[in-house]
C-alpha cells in the first residue's frame, strides 16, 4: 500500500466496501484481505483498466482517519465507520432492513428509526467524501443498496458531476417496497442520479412506477421496453434515465486461469483428496440465507436417503464465505447449516469419507477455479439473487465443455443462462430432480448445454456491462 493523498480523479466508483478488507492484527498492525461479494469481484477488474479512484469503507470499525492509499495501482479513499455506524447503518438498516426487504422478504425486515437516522448520516458521509475526490466535471458511479441516498446528496454538493447509480441486488416488487417507512426518501435519493441501473428490466419497471408515484416525476417514455431496455423520466429540470444492465464477470480471466497447467494439476489433486469419487457436486456462496444452502443440503440428504445418490461414489463440497456474522439471521442460519452438514455426514459418511465437505472459509481465486474445474455439477439455488456471479464463473471455467449447472430461476443470471438445469428453488422435489438429472446427463447433451452457456458468458463480460452503463450515462 502506498499513499495517494490529495489527488482528485475524473472517474470515481463509490461503494460501501473498498476492494480490500482491512483488519487489525494482534499488535495493532493492519492486515489486508480481499473483500467478499460479487460487487468487488465484478468492479475491481474493470476499475483497474481505468484511471479511477474508489471511495468506500475499509472494513475497520474505527472513527480515526485513514489516509487514501494505493493498492496495486488502484487509488482507494477510505470512509471510516465507527462501531455505532457499523451496527446501525451496515448491520442494521442495510442488512436487516433493506437486504431482506429487497430479497422478497425471505426474512422479516426490521424497521428501526435509529437505523434509518444512521443510514442518512453515513450516506451524507459518503457523499462528502466523494465530493472531495471527484475532479471538476468528472463522473461518479455509485453502487448498491447501502448508498441509495448518495446520488441526491452528492448532486447537492457537486452539481457539476455526472452521476450514475447501479443496484447489485434485486429491486423489489412495488407492494413490498411500499412497506418501507422511508420509501419516498429512497426514491428521491436515487432520482439524484442521471442514470439508475438495475440487473433486470422488471426492477427498472418497478422503479419507474415508484418514481412516478413517490418521486413526482413525469414519464418521457412510457416504460422499459424489451427492445430499448431504457426509460426516461423528467425530474424537475433534469431528465433521469432508468435501465437494465445485467452484470457479468471477467470471463476471459477465468477461462485463462482454468486452462493453466497449475489449475489442471490442482483440480486433479482436489479429486484425489476427496477420494477419487465418480462425481463431485459443488456449492460456492457467501453464507447468506438468500442462497438456499439449507434447501440444497436437504435435497442432497433426501437423494442419499432415497438411494438416488450413492455416497460411495458421489460427494458434495460446500465452500461458504463467512458473511455478516454479527447479524442475528446469519448466526442462526450458520448453526442450521452446520447442523445439517453434521446430520448428513452422521448418516451417510464413513471414517475419512464424509458425504459433504464443508469449508466456512474464503479461498483464493486460483483455488476456486480449480474447484470449478473439478466439479461435475455446480448447484446454485438462491431463493432470490440480483444476478449471481458464481454460476457465470463456473461456466467460464469449463473450456472442456464438461460439468453441468443447476441454476435457480430466481437468480438474475437465469434470464441469460437458459441452457442450465433451471429450478424453482422453493420446490424441493424439483431441486432434487434437477441435481439428479445433472449428475446423470449424457455427455453429448451436457456438452451442448455447456457450449450454449459459454457462448453467453464469454460474449457478455463485465467490461461490456460497464461500458454499456457508462455509455448510457454519458449519452444524453
Ligand atoms: P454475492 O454478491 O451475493 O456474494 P455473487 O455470486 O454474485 O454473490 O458473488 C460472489 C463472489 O464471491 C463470487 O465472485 C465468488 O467467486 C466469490 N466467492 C463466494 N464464495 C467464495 C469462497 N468460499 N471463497 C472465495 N470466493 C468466494
Ligand atoms: O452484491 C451484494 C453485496 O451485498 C455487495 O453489496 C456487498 O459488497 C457484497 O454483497 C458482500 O456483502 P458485505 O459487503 O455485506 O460483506
Amino acid at each position: 500500500m502506498s499513499s495517494g493523498k490529495g489527488s482528485t480523479a475524473d472517474f470515481v466508483v463509490v461503494a460501501n466496501r473498498l476492494p480490500v478488507d482491512l483488519e487489525r492484527g494482534k499488535d495493532g498492525e493492519i492486515i489486508a484481505k480481499r473483500s467478499p461479494g460479487g460487487l468487488v469481484s465484478a468492479l475491481e477488474p474493470f476499475l483497474r483498466s481505468q484511471q479511477g479512484a474508489w471511495v468506500g469503507w475499509p472494513g475497520l470499525t474505527e472513527d480515526s482517519k485513514l489516509d487514501p492509499f494505493e493498492e496495486d495501482g488502484l487509488l482507494l479513499h477510505p470512509v471510516m465507520l465507527g462501531a455505532q455506524d457499523v451496527e446501525d447503518y451496515y448491520e442494521g438498516f442495510s442488512n436487516s432492513t433493506l437486504w431482506p426487504l429487497y430479497h422478497d422478504v425471505v426474512m422479516p425486515p426490521i424497521f428501526d428509526r435509529a437505523w434509518w437516522d444512521a443510514y442518512v448520516r453515513v450516506n451524507q458521509k459518503f457523499a462528502e467524501a466523494t465530493a472531495a475526490v471527484v475532479a471538476e466535471g468528472g463522473t461518479v458511479w455509485i453502487q448498491d443498496y447501502q448508498l441509495q441516498l448518495v446520488p441526491k446528496l452528492l448532486r447537492e454538493l457537486r452539481p457539476d458531476v455526472r452521476i450514475g447509480f447501479f443496484l447489485h441486488i434485486p429491486f423489489p416488487p412495488i407492494e413490498l417496497f411500499m412497506q418501507l417507512p422511508w420509501r419516498t426518501e429512497i426514491i428521491q435519493g436515487l432520482l439524484g442520479a442521471d442514470l439508475v441501473g438495475f440487473h433486470r428490466p422488471g426492477g427498472a419497471q418497478n422503479f419507474l412506477w415508484l418514481a412516478r408515484r413517490l418521486g413526482g416525476v413525469e414519464p418521457m417514455t412510457t416504460a422499459v421496453g424489451v427492445r430499448t431496455k431504457q426509460g426516461l423520466v423528467q425530474h424537475g429540470d433534469r431528465s433521469v434515465k432508468v435501465g437494465a444492465f445485467p452484470i457479468s464477470i471477467d470471463s476471459q480471466q477465468f477461462d485463462t486461469l482454468a486452462r493453466s497447467r497449475d489449475t489442471e494439476l490442482r483440480a486433479k489433486e482436489i479429486r484425489e483428496e476427496l477420494g477419487n469419487p465418480k462425481r463431485i457436486m459443488l456449492g460456492v456462496d457467501r453464507l447468506d440465507y438468500t442462497k438456499g444452502i439449507e434447501l440444497r443440503l436437504q435435497a442432497i440428504r433426501e437423494l442419499l436417503a432415497e438411494g438416488r445418490i450413492d455416497p460411495e461414489d458421489t460427494v458434495m463440497v460446500q465452500l461458504a464465505t463467512p458473511s455478516r456474522e454479527r447479524v442475528e439471521h446469519y448466526k442462526q442460519m450458520r448453526e442450521d447449516i452446520e447442523r445439517e452438514v453434521g446430520r448428513i455426514n452422521g448418516e451417510f459418511g464413513k471414517i475419512g469419507h464424509p458425504a459433504v465437505h464443508y469449508l466456512h472459509q474464503s479461498v483464493s481465486k486460483q483455488e476456486l477455479v480449480a474447484f470449478y474445474t473439478a466439479a461435475d455439477v455446480m448447484v446454485v439455488n438462491p431463493v432470490r439473487d440480483g444476478m449471481n456471479l458464481v454460476c457465470k464463473e463456473y461456466v467460464a471455467c469449463r473450456h472442456d465443455l464438461g460439468g453441468a449447472l443447476v441454476l435457480s430461476e430466481m437468480a438474475g443470471a437465469a434470464a441469460e443462462l437458459t441452457s442450465a438445469f433451471l429450478v424453482n428453488p422453493h420446490d424441493l422435489e424439483g431441486v432434487k430432480d434437477a441435481i439428479e438429472a445433472a449428475l446423470i446427463v449424457n455427455p453429448a447433451e451436457g456438452r451442448r448445454r455447456m457450449r450454449a452457456l459459454r457462448r453467453q458468458v464469454l460474449t457478455h463480460d463485465v467490461d461490456r456491462w460497464a461500458r454499456s452503463f457508462l455509455e448510457a450515462l454519458h449519452a444524453s
